[in-house]
């Protein structure tokens, strides 16, 4: 990232950034300390055989997907839209190979712009945090992972784009990062910490819906083995960032753990919430007129429903800050309540 800096003009990587150590406003990594919170027991023991990268192949789409889908219209609220289904019905195919890129560009940024900012942070000692040897240690392993996931989106959707012809309609920054940056402008003070919890937030969620891709016979087996392969790895950093955020926890002050703990929920909205301005140029541009792409998206995005998947994937991550006692703090609990999380 660093060779390409004008690219990265105001990065916001600066905190963590391995760079800022060899200049003189450098700050010293904090020495690992075998003393943190409670034992580490690695979830990553078995990672030299498991770990995708180490273990399976490039997945290549064959000459003939003989009409399966290139994602499950049961996960494309979109696709089963009476509006779309019943009128447009040749739009079917469109709009769930848009779906998948639209997944493959968002996880592609996602690991390669903010999960591994953190992982470097972690691996470079950067984050201000004291952490056991092998906790940081692992966070080099999950840097290969993610960057190795970030290759495996980039290497489908160039692939899909060959075989079926259909360019990506992405919008210029995932929804996401604009959600984070909007959020860490209100907050400058906590723009770093709020990264973090960004990341240990989208880290602990669980899609429950994107587990049933791999199981979907309809779609194209490549497809079912890139999700099946992030999966696989995803569950290693789950544990892993639970108990970093016990780490975090248990080394940030009152003030502090009181924005990592109202700065959660709104994290989780900012991750999971639909973006509808990206859809909106879509079905703009099968060519449904503006009412009618309101009335969709007014229809398949239902606040109770948003409000309802964040719920469901977030069960997981609101138990971790439970446990910490998180939820005891009104202030905490408020911001959870507001976001309708607990
Ligand atoms: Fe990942
Ligand atoms: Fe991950």
């Amino acid at each position: 990232m660093c060779g390409i800096v004008g690219l990265f003009t105001g990065c916001t990587a600066v905190s963590y950034c391995p760079k800022r150590l060899l200049t003189k406003d450098s700050e010293v990594p904090v020495p690992d300390s075998p003393e943190s919170v409670g034992n580490y027991r690695s979830p990553f023991r078995g990672w030299d055989k498991r770990a995708s990268v180490r273990a399976t192949p490039r997945r290549e789409l064959p000459d003939e997907t003989g009409g399966q889908y290139f994602f499950s219209p049961d996960l494309v609220p979109l696709a089963r839209h009476e509006l779309v289904r019943d009128l447009r019905p040749e739009l079917l195919e469109q709009i769930l190979i848009q779906h998948l890129y639209r997944y493959l560009d968002f996880t592609a940024k996602l690991e390669q712009v903010v999960v591994n900012r953190t992982a470097l942070g972690i691996a470079q000692g950067t984050v201000s945090l004291r952490l056991q040897p092998d906790m940081r240690f692992d966070a080099y392993r999950i840097y290969c992972d993610e960057a190795y996931h970030a290759l495996f989106s980039a290497d489908l959707m160039r692939q899909t784009e060959a075989r079926t012809g259909i360019a990506p309609r992405l919008p210029v920054e995932p929804y996401f990062l604009t959600r984070l940056a909007m959020i860490q402008q209100e907050h400058p003070e906590w723009r770093a910490l709020a990264e973090l919890v960004f990341v240990i937030v989208s880290e602990t969620l669980i899609s429950g819906s994107l587990g049933e891709v791999p199981d979907d016979p309809r779609v194209v087996p490549t497809v079912r083995e890139v999700v099946r392969d992030h999966a696989m790895d995803e569950g290693r950093h789950h544990t892993y960032f639970a108990l970093f955020l016990k780490e975090l926890w248990a080394q940030s002050d009152p003030t502090e753990r009181r924005v990592i703990g109202t700065l959660a929920p709104t994290m989780v909205d900012a991750f999971l919430r639909p973006d509808l301005p990206a859809l909106r140029e879509e079905l703009t541009g099968y060519g449904l007129d503006r009412d009618t792409v309101e009335q969709v998206l007014a229809e398949v995005f239902p606040e109770s429903l948003v409000r309802k998947t964040a719920r469901d994937a977030s069960q997981q991550t609101v138990q971790h800050f439970r446990r910490l006692g998180a939820l005891d703090d009104p202030a905490i609990r408020a911001a959870f309540e507001t976001y309708e999380l607990v």
